[in-house]
């Protein structure tokens, strides 16, 4: 998989990528991942890519220009499968969006400041927008580097056995049970006795009831 990254910020996004897993990702080359200054698209003196907006009223907009020219700059060299825009306004990312994008070849994710980019952006490129929450951020960076990493660790051979993205929460619709580690006892809370039964076939059925005891007291949402 390939992503490329379209920001006024890049340098905000680098340390994810080269530590641990994306690290990895990146040096086995299943995901390759470009970042693109905005400001190289920009057609002036100082290189602004925001403008004040027609209409008035605060905050700054991204200019349609620069991000259309980066945008075509980058269409014209590979097709893209989604052209992704970062904004709260977007669909909220989940499990099931991830899964859909990590099937997927070409992405390209743009990264918003200021109060947003000129709506004829979205209108000529954008396919696909996304949020990560329901809250603010000063820009689109740190929410690209969340869906990144939600997609590229379901990429084949990102993850080992121990790190298996298929017992996650979410990836049936249901959150996961409790796990434990050594010792059996700490400071008098016990490991369930079923965990140390061997009896594969029961502690498979005592996790999918925790699975479901638990998404019914936390996300209770998600069962319907
Ligand atoms: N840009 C600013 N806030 C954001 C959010 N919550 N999700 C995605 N992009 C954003």
């Amino acid at each position: 998989m390939r992503i490329d990254i379209i920001s006024v910020l890049p340098e905000l996004m680098e340390s994810p990528f080269q530590t641990s897993i994306l690290k990895r990702a990146v040096e086995k080359k299943l995901a390759e991942i470009h970042f693109h200054q905005l400001r190289n698209w920009a057609n002036n003196k100082h290189r602004r890519v925001d403008d004040e907006p027609y209409g008035g009223g605060a905050g700054m907009v991204m200019m349609v220009e620069p991000l259309d020219l980066c945008i075509s700059d980058l269409k014209s060299q590979r097709n893209y499968d989604e052209i992704i825009y970062l904004t709260p306004d977007g669909e909220t990312l989940n499990q099931k969006t991830a899964n859909a994008l990590s099937i997927k070849t070409n992405l390209m994710l743009i990264c918003g400041h200021y109060k947003g980019i000129d709506e004829r952006v979205r209108e000529l490129h954008i396919t696909k927008e996304i949020s990560i929450g329901d809250y603010v951020l000063t820009g689109g960076e740190l929410a690209a580097c969340v869906l990144a990493d939600s997609v590229i660790r379901l990429l084949p051979g990102v993850l080992n056995d121990e790190q298996s993205a298929l017992t996650d929460s979410f990836q049936d619709d249901l959150l996961s049970p409790p796990i434990y580690t050594r010792p059996e006892e700490y400071k008098g809370l016990k490991v369930p006795d079923v965990l140390l039964s061997g009896n594969f076939a029961e502690i498979e059925n005592w996790r999918h009831e925790q699975a479901l005891k638990i998404t019914q007291k936390k996300r209770p949402d998600l069962l319907f």
